[in-house]
């Protein structure tokens, strides 16, 4: 069944497409997907970086309409041409500091999206939740697609708060008045073993521990050194709902399940990863109930090479499904916003 007649101010070059893997929420179809219209089917990529930028006040009504855009069948066949297509939107580059996963550049803009091996997922956020200053949009690449799996499924973050909120309202009144502060332990040096592995020399791109300890105070973090190098921080209190101004639709704009659910995996065995500001934790009972809103409301699409996902950040989560067959090669470009756009 087509749903395209829901799709309207596209620019002539381009076509709405509808697969099964989309949801529909509040009437329209999640994520959004591009393709070239049949007559600029065959144009390089150069045509499309020039329509980018006569058509991006369209292309941002679509980002602010449907959370994120899939844009598929474009000629982008290496990461230069996602670097070139990511940049002709004109926005500033978000340097790649205070993550948590270990990413190495591939050109321009572009980073590996995580190091993490196979067997591994990364659950629901918003890219840099924990840090008070983070991007606004995210690209992500196709490259290669793993065989099977690996995909990075989305979900709309008001449709998680209010799901939640039906679900744990007290909870979810405690997070909104309250908000939350996060706890982790970076390594003396990257571990791309596990997920959130970005040694503390790479998280805030210093090379000596006094320099560390001032960006972590910049920041409004506690820390602490641990035996054998590595650097414990907790960050100030931070919102945990955001209402998104452009909207005024509350966004459930935390990183709860990284924290809460990953950093007990990996070498913060016996941090607590989140708390409430007086110290208190989230129950597990409330995290299986999260999981349960996340997995109902997620939508996973199979990667294609030369796919590309525009994602705005303050609206969509995005994840990382498991993959255990090597090779498999997603990469990201992360930016701020552009004066006078979004
Ligand atoms: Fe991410």
């Amino acid at each position: 069944m087509s749903r395209d007649s829901e799709v309207t101010d596209l620019p002539l070059e381009v076509k709405s497409v509808n697969t099964k893997e989309q949801k529909v929420f509040d009437g329209i179809s999640f994520p959004l997907i591009l393709s070239p219209s049949d007559t600029f089917r065959h144009k390089e990529p150069l045509f499309w970086n020039d329509w980018v930028k006569k058509n991006i006040n369209a292309i941002e009504n679509l980002l602010l309409k449907y959370g994120a855009i899939l844009f598929r069948g474009f000629p982008f066949d290496t990461p230069k041409d996602f670097d070139e297509f990511a940049k002709a939107y004109d926005y500033n580059p978000f340097h790649n500091v205070y993550g948590l996963g270990v990413r190495s550049s591939v050109v321009g803009n572009v980073f590996t999206a995580n190091e993490l091996p196979p067997g591994g997922k990364i659950p629901f956020h918003h890219e840099m939740a924990h840090v008070k200053d983070h991007p606004l949009v995210l690209f992500f690449y196709c490259d290669l697609p793993a065989k099977e799996g690996g995909n990075t499924p989305l979900v709309l973050s008001n449709v998680v708060y209010r799901k939640m909120v039906e679900r744990e309202p007290e909870f979810v009144n405690r997070l909104e008045k309250e908000g939350l502060r996060y706890m982790r332990v970076a390594p003396d040096g990257n571990d791309p073993k596990t997920s959130y592995g970005r040694g503390w020399q790479s998280t805030f791109f210093v090379s000596s521990k006094e320099e560390a300890e001032r960006k972590a105070k910049e920041q409004g973090y506690d820390f602490e050194w641990l035996e054998g190098g590595s650097m414990k921080t907790l960050t100030d209190t931070l919102p945990a709902i955001r209402v998104d101004k452009r909207t005024g639709k509350k966004m459930w704009f935390n990183s709860v399940f990284t924290y809460a659910v990953v950093m007990q995996h990996d070498r913060n065995y016996d941090t607590i990863g989140v708390i409430f500001p007086n110290g208190d934790t989230i129950s597990d009972e409330t995290l299986e109930v999260l999981k349960e809103v996340m997995d109902e409301a997620k939508v996973t699409f199979q990667w294609q090479h030369t796919d590309v996902v525009m994602i705005d950040n303050r609206a969509v989560q995005h994840s990382r499904e498991d993959f255990f067959v090597p090779p498999r090669r997603i990469m990201v470009s992360l930016f701020k916003d552009h004066q006078g756009h979004i």
